[in-house]
């Protein structure tokens, strides 16, 4: 099992590799993060917006792990751009899970999924607001951890202007063949950890024939190769998966990329489409 830390602006240590949860349907999430906390796992991503926050706690308060060993995660509705719709919903959220405090939670995108590329607003007061809501949960303790998902260089920086507490994460799409490295050396420079989403493209980039052709060089999946990927970039990375065999081997991952692949696979051509999943807002798609 893959068990290296970040360690968060803050002095909180993230564990690297998390299991993502998006499409674990709520009666079965509970099993997916025993499995996974069984096979070694401690860092488990859900979101609102996923449905299955309740069972995630479940699983979380009845997997036979200390709390305090796991690192719990969801995310703030990316539709709640008000300081009380924001507040409510972390209180919602807890309850939900059954648990007193949440590792971190993050806004999950800066617009509303509906006005995701299509519209010019960044919504940069909403964002402060749901932000404020954020920074008071985690002085209440009630959030060990705050940060952004899908944030741009230039939302950040409207963020900052009245933060009072400094994002801690920006969970961002990061995954070979989509790899926006002035986003990712900005965070970085400023202390704020990567968090790699989709990091095998959503499945999509398991179909490509040259990952495949370097996956077998180095005698791993290609699967592997792209959490690594991930991983080298200094990220956190979040596979999904509800299968343990799956999850085995998405954490089987302490070999080494080298330079001169990081680079291939960095610049490796933008997949075309994300096939069935094209539509979402976060492979470019419009709701
Ligand atoms: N912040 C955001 O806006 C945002 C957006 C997207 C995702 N996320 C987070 O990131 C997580 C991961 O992203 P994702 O769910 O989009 O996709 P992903 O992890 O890139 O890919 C998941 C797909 O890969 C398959 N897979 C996983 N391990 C495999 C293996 N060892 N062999 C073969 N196939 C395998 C899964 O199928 P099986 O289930 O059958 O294994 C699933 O179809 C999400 O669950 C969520 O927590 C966040």
């Amino acid at each position: 099992m893959y068990n290296q830390t970040i360690t968060l602006n803050n002095g909180v240590k993230v564990p690297q590799l998390g299991l993502g949860t998006w499409f674990i349907d709520d009666d079965k999430a509970a099993d997916a993060v025993k499995a996974a906390v069984e096979i070694g796992y401690r860092h488990i991503d859900t979101a609102q917006a996923y449905g299955n926050e309740r069972g995630v706690g479940e699983g979380v308060r009845n997997c036979g792990i200390p709390r305090e060993e796991l690192f719990v995660v969801s995310k703030v509705a990316a539709e709640h751009k008000s300081y009380e719709l924001a507040a409510k919903s972390i209180d919602e959220t807890l309850a939900k899970m059954g648990l007193d405090y949440l590792d971190m939670m993050i806004i999950h995108s800066p617009q509303p999924w509906v006005e995701v590329n299509q519209s010019e607003n960044r919504y940069v007061e909403g964002n402060r607001e749901a932000w404020r809501a954020l920074e008071d949960a985690y002085k209440a303790g009630k959030l060990k951890a705050i940060g952004v998902s899908n944030f741009q260089i230039e939302d950040i920086e409207s963020l900052m202007e009245t933060a009072e507490i400094k994002p801690m994460v920006n969970q961002i799409l990061l995954h070979i063949s989509n790899t926006p490295s002035e986003l990712v050396e900005y965070c970085q420079k400023n202390d704020i950890a990567v968090e790699a989403y989709s990091p095998i493209a959503h499945g999509v980039i398991l179909n490509q024939p040259e990952i495949k052709a370097m996956a077998d060089k180095y005698g791993v999946t290609v699967t592997q190769l792209c959490i690594r990927y991930t991983l080298q970039i200094g990220a956190i990375s979040l596979p999904k998966t509800a299968n343990p065999e799956h999850m085995k081997s998405n954490a089987q991952v302490d070999f080494e990329i080298n330079a001169e692949d990081m680079e291939k696979l960095k610049n490796f051509k933008k997949i075309e489409s994300y096939g069935e999943s094209s539509g979402f807002p976060v492979y470019g798609g419009k709701l």
